[in-house]
């Protein structure tokens, strides 16, 4: 049987994922040639096809511009079937949708509430034979639920079916992370405890929680993006090289880099909030969730025991990047101090991508010797062509290829290392907004202080930054 999905049934079809994301990466997908199966919308809008199509069509408008010759093929591969998730009726016109299809994939972009009742209903409709599950992030609240989901999941379903979705692995510059680092030799001769002082990753935004209050209530920065995201980019700067590049040898890498770490604890925790968010629809008035937060790592494997990883993250921080600076050890001191900073290597996923190398040069000019930091730079602006994030991973997870995706014991391993510091007791600061977080931010800096990404890129001042 040919292994890609012969139809793909999305619940939550009317929701926000599907507006912004969704419709958007499968008219990418048809652009590209690389989807060809009836795609069914499920959701409880009380709308029809047409309706659906309007939407769809509405989505694409507002998210990149609708390509007429596209929708035209989309539209003709539409279904919609439209019911409550906890009944039955609701899969049997599902069932008779799918009628035909050998290898469905079922697309859950709904809250993770709905998950039981969705896959019991599919199980009853005899809508999963041969079915992959493709699973939408938060996957659980916490290690036990994340335990329970898996559980649930995992009774019926195979692991190799099941798809868990964190779209940063569908971003080409996280993947360039493991290409950069195993496809270049000399990457090899500095890149481990000997050489390297720390490792910072930052991921700030200068938006807010964008009317999404009530979600983002719930969540929190560290479930919202530090457990799956940015743990995601962690595991491509320390993982070891696999062995081959099949899902499994990848995703096993990147378990054994998660091992390494141990829980963290609430010294190496600062968790923050922007004034003015208690204030935003949908949220607490008392509200005690972090909308910023660092948190200081070790990996205690062979190659970086000893080395910090600290991760930053948070809203109406100063600029949009993510960006990874790997700070290295001062060498020996032979000239002047003043003008010697550290090496770097600075590694820039968005807005732009960046490679770039931090060092230090003797300022021209001069008789005496004084030395200045420079940095030598590599950097490219996402064109139209790249595919995005979505586009990828759902093309990847029709396909049957799981190497983007979160295996189970990734999950449960991700949560247990933030489990401890979920809880409400960690001290949450307020902050400015457009500020760099909390002020105790800085007690838990690392030696030669945070890198704020500096967004106009000028190369003098980003080596200053480091
Ligand atoms: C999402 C988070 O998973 O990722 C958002 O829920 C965050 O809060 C977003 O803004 C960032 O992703 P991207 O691809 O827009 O950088």
């Amino acid at each position: 049987m040919d292994n890609h999905s012969d139809a793909i049934v999305f619940f939550g079809a009317t929701g926000d994922l599907a507006y912004k994301k969704i419709f958007p990466a499968l008219q990418a997908m048809l652009k590209r040639g690389s989807l060809n199966v009836p795609v069914i919308g499920v959701a409880k809008a009380g709308w029809n096809l047409d309706q659906f199509k309007a939407r769809a069509l509405d989505s694409l408008e507002k998210h990149g511009g609708a390509d007429p010759e596209a929708f035209r093929k989309l539209s003709s591969l539409l279904r919609y079937v439209d019911g409550d998730y906890g009944d039955p009726a609701t899969f049997e016109a599902l069932g008779r949708e799918l009628q035909g299809s050998r290898r469905p994939a079922h697309y859950l972009a709904i809250p993770p509430a709905m998950f039981e009742p969705v896959l019991e209903n599919l199980v009853h409709c005899h809508c999963m034979a041969n079915a992959r599950m493709i699973v939408e992030k938060p996957f659980g609240h916490d290690l036990a639920s994340a335990r329970r989901l898996n559980k649930t999941l995992l009774r019926n379903f195979e692991e190799k079916n099941v798809f868990r979705i964190d779209h940063y692995l569908g971003k080409r510059p996280v993947n360039n992370l493991v290409v950069f680092r195993f496809a270049n030799t000399f990457m090899e001769s500095f890149w481990n405890r000997n050489y390297v002082e720390s490792v910072q990753i930052t991921m700030s935004e200068d938006f807010g929680v964008q009317g999404r209050g009530a979600f983002y209530d719930q969540i929190g920065t560290i479930r919202d993006v530090i457990q799956n995201h940015l743990f995601q980019v962690l595991c491509n700067i320390a993982m070891e090289p696999p062995v081959r590049t099949d899902s499994e040898s990848v995703r096993d890498e990147k378990v054994k880099v998660l091992k390494a770490i141990p829980n963290l604890e609430e010294r190496n925790v600062v968790r923050g909030q922007f004034l003015g968010y208690r204030e935003e629809k949908g949220v607490a008035p008392d509200s005690n969730t972090e909308t910023f937060a660092a948190v200081k790592l070790e990996v205690n494997s062979w190659r970086w025991q000893g080395v910090p990883f600290y991760i930053r993250a948070g809203k109406h921080l100063p600029a949009t990047c993510t960006e990874i600076v790997c700070r290295l050890r001062k060498p020996p001191a032979i000239f002047p101090a003043e003008g010697v900073t550290s090496n770097y290597l600075r590694m820039r996923i968005n807005p732009d991508v960046a490679i770039a190398m931090g060092m230090t040069v003797m300022v021209g000019g001069e008789t005496r010797i004084i030395t200045e930091p420079v940095e030598m730079v590599a950097s490219a602006q996402p064109t139209a062509e790249q595919m995005d994030a979505y586009e990828k991973v759902l093309s990847d997870a029709l396909a049957g290829d799981a190497t983007l995706f979160a295996r189970e014991d990734y999950v449960e391993e991700a949560w247990r290392i933030v489990d401890p510091v979920l809880g409400k007791g960690t001290p949450l600061h307020d902050y400015e907004p457009q500020t760099w977080g909390p002020a105790t931010v800085e007690e838990l800096a690392p030696a030669g202080g945070w890198c704020n990404p500096v967004i106009d890129h000028d190369p003098a001042k980003s080596a200053q930054a480091a």
